[in-house]
């Protein structure tokens, strides 16, 4: 119905209108005052550039948010009404602007909206509800303001702690991002996809393809992918979304082998239109048609840098600014018949299409006050609990943790008390540097800390602190001396350490060691005969292995958002009992960055002349470790059959009993291992399966998993998917077995 709705009104549209539709710009175009929407002005828009944006150029859509402190829902709705009242009353085929934000741990560009942790803690659930919980309250959120479009869920590979957008991701493993994505996916629009309901939003999946693996580890240069290493681990995320219905999709600002993603015909029309059939909406990244030129010099100027990303298969330019260009290039573009119109038709399509979906044609606006829920107390509740799972126990000496109420600590360190911190960038702003101003009613750690043990109990002084006005890594020893003298007084220190708030290029770093401050801090507190607990909040796995062995009980929090203060001081204090499990590789030396399927599941022994692939591998801590408060024992192990055939299915079941003396949670792992293959790779441990469990102390029980072939299939040398017959051996937790696969 949608498709007959587009056909028609595309009949009626000129070339510039179609052009238009194409092009996307940043709210700051329009805004009102003096620096625009940088600045704190109210909000404003300038009715005769709001004329030449949509009525003159026809633009289809605008992104972004401005530093304004009242970004409430009415003033979302206002703002949005204004803009909405043009595009449908003015132009000449009344067709709504679709309007997008990077809304990606709640709706975090509204004020009194509920934050979530971000996705590497939401990945460190393992827990596909509470993601998809996480989801479903943003894009509710996210629509009370009358924003129907959010650039999330982040699909990326976060396979390296250099790349300063790991902490976006879902982490390291292609199934658990792939899982938690469809998941995220339905969350934002819905079981069956109808976005076209209130509470409903499109999602954008980002960053297609490729993203998060650039040589040197930053933002927005040259990788080098192979097309096996593309299918086996970037895409089955995007291409299990894209069957889960997802409506848009943003481009890998980046380079692969030579070339832009945004210039890539394969990537973007052979593989995403043609093969996995994706008929949605494909959007830049931001300016990434000038970066053709401007960065990359594949082009020799805009015009042709247009001419072969919509060649390609881009269908909306995130310009930003630029507008007036694009459009007239694009036109000219057409007219020289360098880009046929029957390209931009195909992208016009997609653009409409989704605008239909989400039913902007009838109802462009949205009321706030038919959202009673936004910021409720429910929704708070779900964002706690989101922290609470996310949050995994790495060491825990002599079962040091929890606390008992009455010790006496001294809470230290930069991230001790901060909620910028805690809820890290596209927070309120970009870098996250507004946080402060908004969260004033969350808890930090020290306040989470301070109410639940006592005032008297809890202690504080900072050590190190991060210099707000400086660079996001910029931070000086800050009562150094007083810190380490305090310690005498304390039973117990919790020392707060980790990052800033960062993303993209200003999240882009030389060093992964944890800054030099940081690590005195921990070895002078190490030193002193108190026991420490080190708490990390940090975006990426920053190397703690020049003190890690001092340190009594080491707590992952990653960015857990405005709750996360609560739910760590709950964790500590034994309320809630750790069930978080690392999505990533801790790595222990920043020369020793591997994923955990980079290595064999085996030794292959140290015989003279044979490379021993383990010595390569020595993590601080593996993928998937996460200790609890208390102990689960896995038996049974069994599988239907010990033979897997083509066409069917093997179920696998194991007992798993909390054998401590506390309730608990337990995210249950399935691992497999090709033993004998024709390609390396599938000789490595892999995660083909996790569910997670609730188990009173002392009960036990049964888990199933069913496994069919393409489960424990390759990409081969020519880039198919195959199952090689043989012997496989599948592993949870302790308990392994071996079956064949018979084709
Ligand atoms: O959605 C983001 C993207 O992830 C990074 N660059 C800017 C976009 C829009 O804000």
């Amino acid at each position: 119905n949608n498709q007959a709705k587009v056909e028609s009104l595309l009949k009626k549209m000129t070339l510039e209108e179609k052009v238009g539709q194409m092009a996307q710009i940043t709210l700051d175009v329009i805004g009102k005052g003096k620096g625009r929407f940088e600045s704190d002005e109210p909000f404003g828009l300038d009715e005769k550039e709001l004329q030449r944006v949509l009525v003159k150029y026809h633009v289809g859509s605008v992104l972004n948010t401005s530093n304004n402190r009242a970004r409430t829902p009415q003033v979302w709705y206002n703002i949005i009404s204004k803009i909405q009242n043009v595009a449908m009353k003015q132009t000449p085929n009344k067709i709504p602007v679709i309007y997008g934000v990077d809304e990606i741990h709640g709706a975090t560009y509204t004020v009194g909206a509920t934050m979530f942790p971000q996705q590497i803690g939401q990945a460190a659930t393992f827990n596909r509800s509470l993601v998809k919980t996480s989801a479903s309250i943003t894009a509710y959120e996210t629509r009370a303001s009358s924003i129907p479009w959010n650039f999330a869920p982040l699909l990326d590979l976060g396979a390296d702690p250099r790349f300063p957008r790991q902490w976006e991701s879902f982490g390291e493993d292609p199934y658990l991002i792939k899982e938690l994505g469809v998941a995220a996916v339905k969350g934002y629009e819905g079981e069956d996809g109808r976005v076209a309901h209130p509470e409903k939003v499109a999602s954008s999946i980002k960053h297609f393809l490729g993203y998060q693996v650039s040589v040197s580890g930053k933002d927005r240069t040259p990788a080098f992918i192979s097309d096996q290493a593309l299918r086996e681990y970037h895409l089955p995320p995007f291409k299990a979304a894209i069957d889960a219905g997802a409506k848009t999709i943003m481009i890998n600002s980046g380079i692969i082998n030579g070339v832009p993603v945004h210039a890539n015909y394969h990537i973007l029309t052979e593989l995403l239109k043609e093969e996995l059939n994706f008929k949605g909406l494909v959007v830049t990244d931001w300016g990434d048609i000038e970066n053709l030129y401007k960065r990359d010099r594949i082009a020799k100027d805009d015009k042709e840098a247009i001419m072969i990303a919509i060649n390609a298969g881009i269908d909306m330019s995130m310009i930003a600014y630029n507008y007036e260009t694009f459009c007239d290039n694009l036109i000219a573009l057409v007219k020289e018949g360098k880009v046929k119109e029957s390209r931009i038709d195909d992208a016009v399509r997609r653009i409409l299409w989704v605008k239909y979906e989400l039913n902007l044609f009838e109802k462009p606006t949205t009321n706030p006050k038919d959202y009673p829920k936004f910021g409720s107390k429910e929704f708070e509740q779900a964002a706690y609990q989101t922290a609470a799972e996310s949050i995994t126990l790495l060491k825990n000496t002599d079962q040091i943790l929890p606390l008992a109420k009455g010790t006496k600590i001294l809470v230290t360190g930069p991230n001790a008390n901060s909620m910028r911190t805690l809820n890290g960038a596209w927070t309120y702003s970009w870098q996250g540097e507004k946080v402060e101003e908004f969260a004033a009613k969350y808890n930090t750690i020290l306040e989470a800390l301070q109410h639940k043990a006592g005032k008297e109990n809890v202690s504080f002084l900072p050590g190190v602190s991060y210099k707000m006005d400086g660079k996001y890594y910029d931070e000086y020893a800050d009562k150094m001396e007083e810190t380490i003298a305090a310690a005498k007084n304390a039973d117990v220190i919790v020392l707060c350490l980790g990052e800033n708030s960062y993303t993209e290029s200003p999240g882009n770093m030389n060093d992964l060691y944890l800054s030099d401050l940081q690590t005195e801090l921990a070895q002078r507190l190490a030193a002193t005969d108190k026991k420490v607990i080190l708490v990390l909040n940090e975006g990426r796995p920053r190397v703690i292995s020049k003190f890690e062995k001092k340190m009594n009980a080491i707590v992952q929090t990653y960015l857990p958002g405005n709750f996360g203060g609560d739910a760590l001081a709950d964790v500590l204090y034994g309320e809630v009992n750790p069930s978080g499990k690392l999505p990533y590789t801790y790595p222990q030396f920043p020369n020793a960055l591997f994923t955990y399927y980079h290595k064999p599941s085996e030794s292959k022994g140290t015989t003279e002349g044979v490379y021993n692939y383990d010595s390569d591998y020595n993590p601080q801590y593996v993928f998937g470790h996460g200790l609890s408060y208390t102990t689960f024992k896995y038996d049974q192990l069994k599988l239907s059959s010990n033979t897997l055939k083509k066409g069917e299915s093997l179920t696998i079941t194991v007992n798993v009993s909390n054998t401590g003396k506390v309730d608990g949670k337990e995210s249950v792992l399935l691992f497999t291992s090709d033993l004998v293959a024709t390609l390396i790779t599938p000789d490595v441990k892999r995660l083909r399966g996790f569910e997670k469990i609730e188990l009173k102390a002392g009960e036990t029980k049964t888990v199933t998993f069913k496994i069919n072939a393409e489960d424990i299939g390759f990409i081969n040398t020519e880039n198919k998917l195959v199952t090689e017959a043989g012997e496989f051996t599948l592993q949870i937790a302790d308990q392994k077995l071996n079956f064949n696969y018979i084709p």
